[in-house]
């Protein structure tokens, strides 16, 4: 077969020409060609695999181009890189490798493009588009890569246990794959991922979390989660959700498992969102349930705090995995402590008051809250889905009704601190925490509107309660 449509770019006539003058073949392979045959559009990266020196090759490629970019080498791994009009193009020679078991660095052979692809993670990532200018366009596909494709199968070149061993980061690799594109793992493939879960721990959590975001920014993240703990490659990464699976059950009442739910409510938010935090707010929304269970005679089963502790894990957790610990991080935190506030507003009436508060605690976040809290609803029962859906519509109408008439978002004291001193001829003290309190307190409950003459009045009327004495030189 010829795909030489996949490589009408230019830039693949230049590296076939680059290549012709080092007298060395070369390769278009991994998820360039992969993605063109499954039409997922043309890849921003392109792998070169070339017989001989890959960084040589990057050099005579960036000579044969007009704007001679810029070679970035690195060399302990032997491969060199530029960038061309947007797209990032990779070189590496064609090499055989073997891995040692603690290890992920490599001790690297030349060899073969044969050689190559059978060190590569998956059948479908080892095909390879011929570059030499007799060949141009030729498939190369040693394991039946393009029947994987067709049969939707994630299937190791070499056996799993050697490809997997060589690098433990493509159990993941495998899981997210079959994520993002709605492939199934092959069998055995399977089974090598639960028998060598253990080797995850020798992956820096950055890369793992680069799968892990992969996954959670697919279309069903669930599929991926739910592969990850059947293999046991979740207890080693994320032992915090594994814990949330299972149902107890003492005298006769039961909870629900929250590890499903949690998966559920992940697939919820993204048909709603491609915010990946909120999306990790969702994965994350209940981890705090574990440490928190009891057990009550009278009410059953209760997670009293859990939100709290669950804000306070997502730091824990974030660290661990070495996430950023920022804005990102502290949203998460946010969303996961908040995230029962807006259900108790759905059970009952929904008052203007407690919209206020609402908007007032979530400030900006208030939106992605009433997203994470509407994907939450997972009941099976018709008329609680409703309502819920229904009361959570009003909530929705109210913060923007609130929001016009009252401006509680990032709310900011209509009386400053300096005012109140001034009036009063006061120093700082606990008198004026009070005041604005006081202030604050009246406008989320709706006793006065948010503005300046309003709360004046009221500063006036604490005031007197609190004995204080009005500064006439004022
Ligand atoms: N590869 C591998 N083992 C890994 C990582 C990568 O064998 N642990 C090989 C695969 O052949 C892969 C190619 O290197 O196709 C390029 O890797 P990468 O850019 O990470 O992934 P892509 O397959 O291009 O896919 P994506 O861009 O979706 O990550």
């Amino acid at each position: 077969m010829n795909y030489k449509d996949a490589l009408q770019h230019p830039i693949f006539k230049i590296i076939s020409q680059s290549s012709k003058e080092l007298d060395q073949e070369s390769y278009v392979i991994g998820g360039f060609v992969r993605d063109f045959m499954l039409q997922r559009g043309l890849p921003k990266d392109i792998d070169i695999v070339t017989v001989g020196d890959g960084i040589k090759l990057a050099k005579q490629v960036s000579r044969n181009l007009p704007e001679k970019p810029k070679v970035q080498v690195f060399k302990t791994y032997g491969t060199a890189m530029l960038h061309h009009e947007g797209t990032e193009i990779e070189f590496v020679g064609a090499r055989k490798e073997s891995y040692s078991e603690n290890s992920r660095n490599p001790e690297v052979e030349n060899g073969t493009l044969e050689d190559d692809q059978n060190r590569r993670d998956f059948t479908i990532n080892a095909l390879a588009l011929n570059l030499n200018k007799d060949h141009f366009g030729e498939l190369l596909d040693p394991f039946n890569g393009i029947q994987d494709l067709k049969n939707k199968i994630i299937r190791t070149p070499l056996n799993p246990d050697i490809t997997y061993s060589d690098d433990p980061l493509r159990m993941m690799r495998a899981i997210r794959f079959s994520t993002q594109l709605q492939f199934n793992i092959e069998d055995t493939s399977l089974e090598a991922i639960s028998k060598n879960s253990h080797r995850i721990k020798i992956i820096t959590n950055e890369r793992i979390v680069v799968e892990l975001n992969k996954i959670l920014e697919s279309e069903k993240p669930s599929v991926g989660f739910i592969l990850l703990e059947k293999t046991g490659l979740l207890d080693y990464i994320l032992p915090e959700l594994t814990v949330l699976k299972g149902i107890d059950e003492i005298e006769g009442q039961r909870h629900k498992d929250n590890f499903y739910h949690t998966l559920e409510v992940v697939d919820n938010i993204s048909k709603s969102t491609d915010n990946l935090w909120l999306r990790w707010a969702a994965l994350l929304h209940d981890i705090g349930k574990a440490p928190t269970k009891k057990f009550n005679k009278k009410v059953g089963w209760t997670f009293h705090g859990h939100e709290f502790e669950g804000s306070k894990m997502v730091y824990h957790l974030f660290k661990r995995l070495k996430m950023p610990l920022n804005d990102s991080m502290k949203f998460v935190q946010k969303m996961v402590f908040m995230s029962s506030r807006p259900i108790v507003l759905a059970n009952d009436e929904v008052t203007d008051s407690a919209v206020r508060r609402l908007v007032f605690d979530a400030g900006d976040y208030v939106d992605d809250l009433m997203t994470l809290c509407e994907a939450d609803i997972t009941t099976k029962n018709p008329k609680k889905f409703n309502k819920y859906h229904n009361n959570f519509k009003i909530v929705r109408e109210k913060i923007i009704e609130v929001e016009e008439r009252d401006h509680i978002r990032n709310f900011q004291p209509p009386i400053s601190g300096e005012v109140i001193m001034g009036t009063f001829n006061l120093k700082p003290s606990k008198e004026i925490g009070i005041i604005k309190e006081a202030i604050k307190e009246a406008i989320l409950e709706g006793e006065i509107p948010n503005d300046y003459e309003a709360a004046y009045q009221l500063m006036l009327k604490e005031g007197k309660r609190l004995g204080l004495i009005v500064n006439n030189h004022n």
